[in-house]
Protein backbone atom coordinates (compact mmCIF):
# COMPACT_ATOMS: atom_id res chain seq x y z
CA UNK A 1 0.00 0.00 0.00
CA UNK A 2 1.89 3.48 -0.92
CA UNK A 3 1.09 4.63 2.23
CA UNK A 4 2.72 2.63 4.26
CA UNK A 5 5.97 3.47 5.98
CA UNK A 6 6.12 6.89 4.98
CA UNK A 7 5.56 10.35 7.11
CA UNK A 8 3.22 13.00 4.88
CA UNK A 9 3.88 16.58 5.73
CA UNK A 10 0.01 17.77 6.18
CA UNK A 11 -2.36 17.98 8.62
CA UNK A 12 -3.66 15.09 10.73
CA UNK A 13 -7.48 15.57 9.44
CA UNK A 14 -6.83 15.48 5.81
CA UNK A 15 -4.16 12.73 5.78
CA UNK A 16 -6.16 10.25 8.10
CA UNK A 17 -9.16 10.98 5.30
CA UNK A 18 -6.84 8.72 2.94
CA UNK A 19 -6.34 5.65 5.04
CA UNK A 20 -8.83 2.92 4.71
CA UNK A 21 -11.08 1.99 7.68
CA UNK A 22 -9.90 -1.36 9.36
CA UNK A 23 -5.88 -1.59 8.38
CA UNK A 24 -4.39 0.36 11.60
CA UNK A 25 -3.27 -2.29 14.39
CA UNK A 26 -2.21 0.02 16.77
CA UNK A 27 -2.92 3.76 17.10
CA UNK A 28 0.18 6.02 18.75
CA UNK A 29 -1.03 9.70 19.39
CA UNK A 30 0.99 12.35 21.13
CA UNK A 31 -1.32 15.30 20.44
CA UNK A 32 -0.63 18.65 21.26
CA UNK A 33 -1.46 19.05 25.27
CA UNK A 34 -3.58 22.31 24.41
CA UNK A 35 -0.38 23.69 26.64
CA UNK A 36 0.54 27.14 24.52
CA UNK A 37 3.76 25.09 22.93
CA UNK A 38 5.47 26.63 20.14
CA UNK A 39 5.55 23.50 17.28
CA UNK A 40 6.70 26.43 15.16
CA UNK A 41 2.60 26.46 14.41
CA UNK A 42 -0.42 27.39 16.03
CA UNK A 43 -1.94 24.09 17.26
CA UNK A 44 -1.00 23.76 20.20
CA UNK A 45 -3.02 27.67 21.30
CA UNK A 46 -6.52 26.99 20.88
CA UNK A 47 -8.56 27.85 23.62
CA UNK A 48 -10.56 25.04 25.96
CA UNK A 49 -13.53 24.54 23.85
CA UNK A 50 -11.61 24.88 20.74
CA UNK A 51 -9.26 22.35 21.77
CA UNK A 52 -11.80 19.75 22.67
CA UNK A 53 -13.97 19.85 19.96
CA UNK A 54 -10.73 19.92 17.72
CA UNK A 55 -10.06 16.51 19.64
CA UNK A 56 -13.23 15.10 19.36
CA UNK A 57 -13.22 15.60 15.76
CA UNK A 58 -9.30 13.58 14.94
CA UNK A 59 -10.25 10.73 17.55
CA UNK A 60 -13.88 10.45 15.69
CA UNK A 61 -11.62 10.19 11.61
CA UNK A 62 -8.66 8.29 13.69
CA UNK A 63 -10.93 5.09 15.88
CA UNK A 64 -12.09 3.97 12.57
CA UNK A 65 -8.48 2.80 10.85
CA UNK A 66 -8.27 0.51 13.90
CA UNK A 67 -8.91 -3.09 13.39
CA UNK A 68 -11.16 -4.66 15.41
CA UNK A 69 -8.75 -6.36 17.42
CA UNK A 70 -6.59 -2.82 17.30
CA UNK A 71 -5.96 -0.79 20.60
CA UNK A 72 -4.46 3.09 20.87
CA UNK A 73 -2.45 4.78 23.32
CA UNK A 74 -3.23 8.69 23.37
CA UNK A 75 -0.06 10.74 25.34
CA UNK A 76 -1.99 13.48 27.65
CA UNK A 77 -1.22 15.36 31.05
CA UNK A 78 -3.80 15.95 33.98
CA UNK A 79 -4.88 18.96 32.44
CA UNK A 80 -7.09 17.58 29.81
CA UNK A 81 -7.14 14.08 30.10
CA UNK A 82 -10.44 13.56 32.07
CA UNK A 83 -12.22 14.89 29.09
CA UNK A 84 -10.80 13.03 26.79
CA UNK A 85 -10.99 9.77 28.36
CA UNK A 86 -14.39 10.16 29.03
CA UNK A 87 -14.72 10.91 24.74
CA UNK A 88 -12.80 7.58 24.00
CA UNK A 89 -14.60 5.82 26.52
CA UNK A 90 -17.80 6.36 24.89
CA UNK A 91 -15.96 4.91 21.98
CA UNK A 92 -13.50 2.36 23.36
CA UNK A 93 -12.78 0.38 26.33
CA UNK A 94 -10.62 1.85 28.64
CA UNK A 95 -7.98 -0.77 29.59
CA UNK A 96 -5.47 1.76 31.97
CA UNK A 97 -4.37 4.88 33.26
CA UNK A 98 -0.50 4.50 32.73
CA UNK A 99 1.88 7.71 34.67
CA UNK A 100 4.88 8.03 32.82
CA UNK A 101 7.01 9.56 35.36
CA UNK A 102 9.78 11.56 33.74
CA UNK A 103 12.12 10.99 36.89
CA UNK A 104 12.08 15.01 36.71
CA UNK A 105 14.79 16.09 39.62
CA UNK A 106 14.36 18.15 42.02
CA UNK A 107 14.54 22.29 41.77
CA UNK A 108 12.37 24.12 43.10
CA UNK A 109 9.03 23.84 41.12
CA UNK A 110 5.24 24.95 41.55
CA UNK A 111 5.29 27.17 44.76
CA UNK A 112 1.36 27.29 45.20
CA UNK A 113 0.69 23.62 44.16
CA UNK A 114 2.36 20.25 44.30
CA UNK A 115 4.86 20.30 40.91
CA UNK A 116 3.68 18.39 37.64
CA UNK A 117 6.27 15.43 37.42
CA UNK A 118 4.19 12.59 34.80
CA UNK A 119 2.32 12.53 31.82
CA UNK A 120 -0.95 10.98 31.66
CA UNK A 121 -1.24 8.21 29.13
CA UNK A 122 -4.47 6.35 28.44
CA UNK A 123 -4.44 2.68 27.43
CA UNK A 124 -8.08 1.70 25.24
CA UNK A 125 -9.05 -1.55 23.02
CA UNK A 126 -11.17 -1.09 20.30
CA UNK A 127 -12.82 -4.88 21.47
CA UNK A 128 -12.39 -7.68 24.12
CA UNK A 129 -10.07 -9.74 22.04
CA UNK A 130 -7.78 -7.19 21.57
CA UNK A 131 -4.09 -8.14 20.49
CA UNK A 132 -1.76 -8.09 23.69
CA UNK A 133 2.04 -9.92 23.94
CA UNK A 134 2.87 -9.54 27.42
CA UNK A 135 5.88 -11.56 27.07
CA UNK A 136 7.63 -9.55 24.73
CA UNK A 137 7.37 -7.09 27.26
CA UNK A 138 8.35 -8.35 30.55
CA UNK A 139 11.32 -6.91 32.16
CA UNK A 140 13.63 -9.48 34.04
CA UNK A 141 13.90 -10.00 37.41
CA UNK A 142 17.18 -8.48 38.88
CA UNK A 143 20.21 -11.06 40.28
CA UNK A 144 19.16 -10.32 43.50
CA UNK A 145 15.47 -11.03 43.43
CA UNK A 146 16.24 -14.24 41.55
CA UNK A 147 19.05 -15.21 44.08
CA UNK A 148 16.15 -14.56 46.78
CA UNK A 149 13.97 -16.65 45.36
CA UNK A 150 16.75 -19.79 44.95
CA UNK A 151 14.84 -21.94 47.39
CA UNK A 152 14.49 -25.41 45.54
CA UNK A 153 10.71 -24.79 45.44
CA UNK A 154 11.64 -21.90 42.35
CA UNK A 155 14.55 -23.63 40.72
CA UNK A 156 13.07 -23.36 37.15
CA UNK A 157 9.87 -21.47 37.73
CA UNK A 158 9.01 -20.17 34.95
CA UNK A 159 7.69 -16.88 35.98
CA UNK A 160 11.00 -16.12 37.84
CA UNK A 161 12.62 -17.08 34.36
CA UNK A 162 10.50 -15.22 32.26
CA UNK A 163 10.52 -12.01 34.46
CA UNK A 164 7.89 -9.61 35.40
CA UNK A 165 4.92 -8.02 33.84
CA UNK A 166 4.96 -3.99 33.67
CA UNK A 167 3.22 -1.80 36.00
CA UNK A 168 1.12 0.80 35.16
CA UNK A 169 3.41 3.41 36.62
CA UNK A 170 6.23 3.86 33.81
CA UNK A 171 9.41 5.54 35.57
CA UNK A 172 11.48 6.49 32.38
CA UNK A 173 13.60 10.20 32.11
CA UNK A 174 12.26 12.66 29.67
CA UNK A 175 15.52 13.41 27.21
CA UNK A 176 17.75 15.55 28.10
CA UNK A 177 19.28 18.21 25.70
CA UNK A 178 22.48 15.68 26.26
CA UNK A 179 20.69 12.44 25.75
CA UNK A 180 22.13 11.18 22.93
CA UNK A 181 18.83 9.79 21.73
CA UNK A 182 17.44 13.52 21.80
CA UNK A 183 16.56 15.36 18.57
CA UNK A 184 15.40 18.71 17.80
CA UNK A 185 11.98 18.87 19.42
CA UNK A 186 10.52 19.94 22.29
CA UNK A 187 8.18 17.19 23.29
CA UNK A 188 10.34 14.20 22.18
CA UNK A 189 9.38 10.67 24.06
CA UNK A 190 11.86 8.45 24.63
CA UNK A 191 11.82 5.28 22.56
CA UNK A 192 11.85 3.15 25.36
CA UNK A 193 8.16 4.12 25.96
CA UNK A 194 7.01 3.80 22.57
CA UNK A 195 8.96 0.66 21.94
CA UNK A 196 7.04 -0.88 24.77
CA UNK A 197 3.93 0.00 23.40
CA UNK A 198 4.75 -1.43 19.99
CA UNK A 199 6.00 -4.84 21.03
CA UNK A 200 2.81 -5.09 23.33
CA UNK A 201 0.51 -3.90 21.25
CA UNK A 202 1.20 -4.38 17.21
CA UNK A 203 2.33 -7.98 16.43
CA UNK A 204 5.48 -8.44 13.98
CA UNK A 205 4.87 -6.71 10.67
CA UNK A 206 2.03 -4.68 11.71
CA UNK A 207 1.26 -1.16 11.16
CA UNK A 208 1.23 1.84 13.52
CA UNK A 209 -0.63 5.40 13.07
CA UNK A 210 0.53 8.19 14.56
CA UNK A 211 -1.22 11.22 13.38
CA UNK A 212 1.27 13.81 15.43
CA UNK A 213 4.60 12.59 14.73
CA UNK A 214 6.93 15.17 15.83
CA UNK A 215 10.14 13.80 15.77
CA UNK A 216 9.33 10.58 14.70
CA UNK A 217 9.74 8.80 17.31
CA UNK A 218 7.13 6.53 16.16
CA UNK A 219 8.34 5.64 12.90
CA UNK A 220 11.92 5.17 14.50
CA UNK A 221 10.49 2.80 17.07
CA UNK A 222 7.99 0.96 14.55
CA UNK A 223 11.14 0.26 12.60
CA UNK A 224 13.59 -0.73 15.12
CA UNK A 225 10.43 -3.34 16.14
CA UNK A 226 9.81 -4.60 12.47
CA UNK A 227 6.50 -2.79 12.26
CA UNK A 228 5.22 -0.97 9.71
CA UNK A 229 4.07 3.08 10.13
CA UNK A 230 1.89 5.38 9.12
CA UNK A 231 1.73 9.28 10.24
CA UNK A 232 1.63 13.06 9.66
CA UNK A 233 3.18 16.00 10.88
CA UNK A 234 2.43 19.49 9.97
CA UNK A 235 5.68 21.40 10.37
CA UNK A 236 8.11 20.85 7.47
CA UNK A 237 11.18 21.21 9.55
CA UNK A 238 10.04 18.27 11.92
CA UNK A 239 9.06 16.32 8.95
CA UNK A 240 12.78 16.82 7.33
CA UNK A 241 13.72 15.63 10.56
CA UNK A 242 12.06 12.47 10.83
CA UNK A 243 13.22 11.44 7.25
CA UNK A 244 16.86 11.74 8.50
CA UNK A 245 15.92 9.94 11.93
CA UNK A 246 14.62 6.95 10.26
CA UNK A 247 17.24 7.34 7.48
CA UNK A 248 20.14 7.29 9.97
CA UNK A 249 18.28 4.19 11.18
CA UNK A 250 18.04 2.20 7.92
CA UNK A 251 21.73 2.91 7.28
CA UNK A 252 22.97 2.15 10.74
CA UNK A 253 21.25 -1.32 10.41
CA UNK A 254 22.67 -1.80 6.80
CA UNK A 255 26.30 -0.99 8.34
CA UNK A 256 25.77 -3.41 11.01
CA UNK A 257 24.42 -6.41 8.56
CA UNK A 258 27.54 -5.46 6.35
CA UNK A 259 30.01 -5.97 8.99
CA UNK A 260 28.09 -9.23 9.94
CA UNK A 261 28.54 -10.70 6.84
CA UNK A 262 32.37 -9.33 6.28
CA UNK A 263 33.18 -10.14 10.13
C1 LIG B 1 3.45 16.38 21.26
S1 LIG B 1 4.20 16.59 19.71
C2 LIG B 1 4.60 14.92 19.21
C3 LIG B 1 5.97 14.49 19.67
C4 LIG B 1 6.35 13.10 19.20
N1 LIG B 1 5.61 12.08 19.88
C5 LIG B 1 7.85 12.85 19.39
O1 LIG B 1 8.25 11.93 20.13
O2 LIG B 1 8.63 13.60 18.82
C6 LIG B 1 2.83 17.00 18.69
C7 LIG B 1 3.18 17.28 17.24
O3 LIG B 1 1.96 17.36 16.50
C8 LIG B 1 2.14 18.29 15.45
N2 LIG B 1 0.77 18.70 15.03
C9 LIG B 1 -0.04 19.57 15.66
N3 LIG B 1 -1.23 19.66 15.03
C10 LIG B 1 -1.17 18.80 13.98
C11 LIG B 1 -2.09 18.42 12.98
N4 LIG B 1 -3.32 18.95 12.91
N5 LIG B 1 -1.71 17.50 12.07
C12 LIG B 1 -0.45 16.96 12.11
N6 LIG B 1 0.46 17.29 13.04
C13 LIG B 1 0.11 18.19 13.97
C14 LIG B 1 2.98 19.39 16.07
O4 LIG B 1 3.65 20.15 15.06
C15 LIG B 1 3.93 18.59 16.99
O5 LIG B 1 5.16 18.32 16.34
Amino acid sequence: MSWLDRVFCEDALDGLARIPDGQIDLLIADPPYGLGKDYGNDSDKLDTEAYLAWTEQWITAAIPKLKTNGSLYIFLTWRYSPEIFVMLKRRMTMLNEIIWDRRVPSMGGSTRKYSSVHDTIGFFARAKDYYFDLDAIRIPYDAETKKARSRSIFVGAKWLEMGYNPKDVWSVSRLHREHKERADHPTQKPLEIVERMIKASCPPGGVVLDPFMGSGTTAVAARRCGRQFVGFELNPAYCALIEQRVADLDSTSTQTSNEQVTG
